[in-house]
């Protein structure tokens, strides 16, 4: 099946995934109209969206997804919404969780009434692998319970249940994908990878939580929006979709290969005090995203490649982000490790 979408209300895309994705979308769907909506916390930014200014058939509305009236009228006059919008950092779920209860759970509710109210003919809640929980044996598959361990995940599952509860009260015509963790250009450095690039480049030591060997699914991000696009236009409502390479890498060996890339040394590697309830592995069986004909296209060596060289070439992007309040997170999360 292909669904012709005209007019869609994206939500949180001056953020990492979200701007990668509409850029992709342009290419894809160029007569698709694009309505963003984000609030600019301190994750979003304009310039991840500025070679869209001007063009016709996009606009950017400032504001928050929990803005009950705002998100009415925008909804009023579109098909569609994906929702990109979320808090979205582990380690500061830990320290301000109900930032993330709000925008996460009640911001996502606002969406699907919003949707609900306007008959949309589709709505694509982008969640995460985080909400399966630690995953110590195996892989998760859709139809696993949700076991979130953070108020991060514990957030995101919160949406899926309200979409899904808006799904099965209301008929909400609800989509779900659930990526593993993504890396490529736009990412704020918070999350591992630009962690790791941004400080080999200054040579600053790279923090790795205990002994590095925590295993996460890393998927380049255009990769990941080639599956968004495809859920969104191809997909049956009322399905979930995992969507990852099914490899498995340990912090340690991403932090290898970054150094082993830019001609680093590995004594550049730091060890840090743990992450408290950190999920020691997460891994996603991602048969059901394959049989729609998806497919990894960048594997992580090439990846890597990409996003180094990205980081390298643009510090007028990521430089000003590493100042002030950042700095403070950054004293406050990383801690000596204790042996
Ligand atoms: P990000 O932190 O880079 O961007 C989040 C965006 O949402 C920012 O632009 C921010 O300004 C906006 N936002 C936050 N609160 C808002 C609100 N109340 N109203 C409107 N806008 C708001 O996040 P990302 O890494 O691009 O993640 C995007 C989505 O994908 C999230 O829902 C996240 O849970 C999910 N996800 C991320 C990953 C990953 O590895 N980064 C993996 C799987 C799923
Ligand atoms: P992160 O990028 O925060 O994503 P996730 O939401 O999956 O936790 O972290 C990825 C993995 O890397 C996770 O196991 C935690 C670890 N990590 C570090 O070791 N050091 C760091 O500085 C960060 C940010 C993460």
């Amino acid at each position: 099946m292909t669904r012709r979408l005209k007019r869609l209300l994206v939500a949180g895309a001056a953020g990492f995934i979200g701007s990668n994705f509409v850029r992709h979308l342009r290419r894809t769907h160029p007569d698709v109209e694009i309505t963003v909506l984000d609030k600019l916390t301190y994750a979003g930014n304009l310039a991840n969206l500025a070679e869209l200014d001007g063009q016709p058939g996009y606009r950017f509305v400032h504001g928050d997804i929990c803005d009950e009236k705002l998100v009415d009228s925008l909804a009023a006059e579109t098909d569609a919404i994906v929702n990109f919008a979320a808090e979205t950092h582990v380690d500061r779920s830990l320290m301000d969780p109900f930032a993330f209860v709000e925008t996460d759970v009640r911001g996502t509710a606002v969406l699907c009434e919003a949707a609900r109210k306007h008959g949309h003919e589709v709505f694509l809640l982008i969640s995460t692998d985080e909400v399966y929980g630690d995953v110590r044996t195996g892989r998760s598959t859709e139809t696993d319970p949700l076991k979130p361990r953070s108020p991060y995940s514990a957030s995101k599952a919160g949406g899926e249940h309200i979409a899904q509860a808006y799904a099965e009260s209301f008929g909400l015509p609800l989509l779900v994908t659930r990526g593993s963790n993504n890396y490529g250009p736009h990412q704020y450095p918070e999350k591992l990878i630009p962690v790791l690039i941004t400080n080999a480049i200054d040579d600053r030591p790279l923090p790795l939580y205990n002994d590095g060997s925590a295993v996460r699914d890393y998927v380049f991000v255009e990769d990941h929006c080639r599956a968004i696009d495809q859920v969104l236009h191809e997909a049956p409502v009322g399905n979930v979709y995992n969507i990852g390479t099914g490899v498995e890498t340990s912090g340690l060996q991403v932090a290898e290969a970054v150094l082993a890339i830019m001609g680093k040394p590995k004594s550049l590697i730091e060890f840090v005090a743990d992450r408290p309830g950190h999920d020691y592995r997460y891994a996603l069986d991602i048969s059901r995203i394959t049989a729609l004909g998806w497919e990894t296209q960048v594997e992580l060596g090439e990846g890597l490649e990409r996003t180094v060289r990205w980081y390298v070439d643009h510090p007028d992007w990521w430089r000003p982000l590493k100042s002030g309040e950042y700095w403070e997170y950054y004293r406050r999360n990383y801690r000596p490790l204790v042996t």
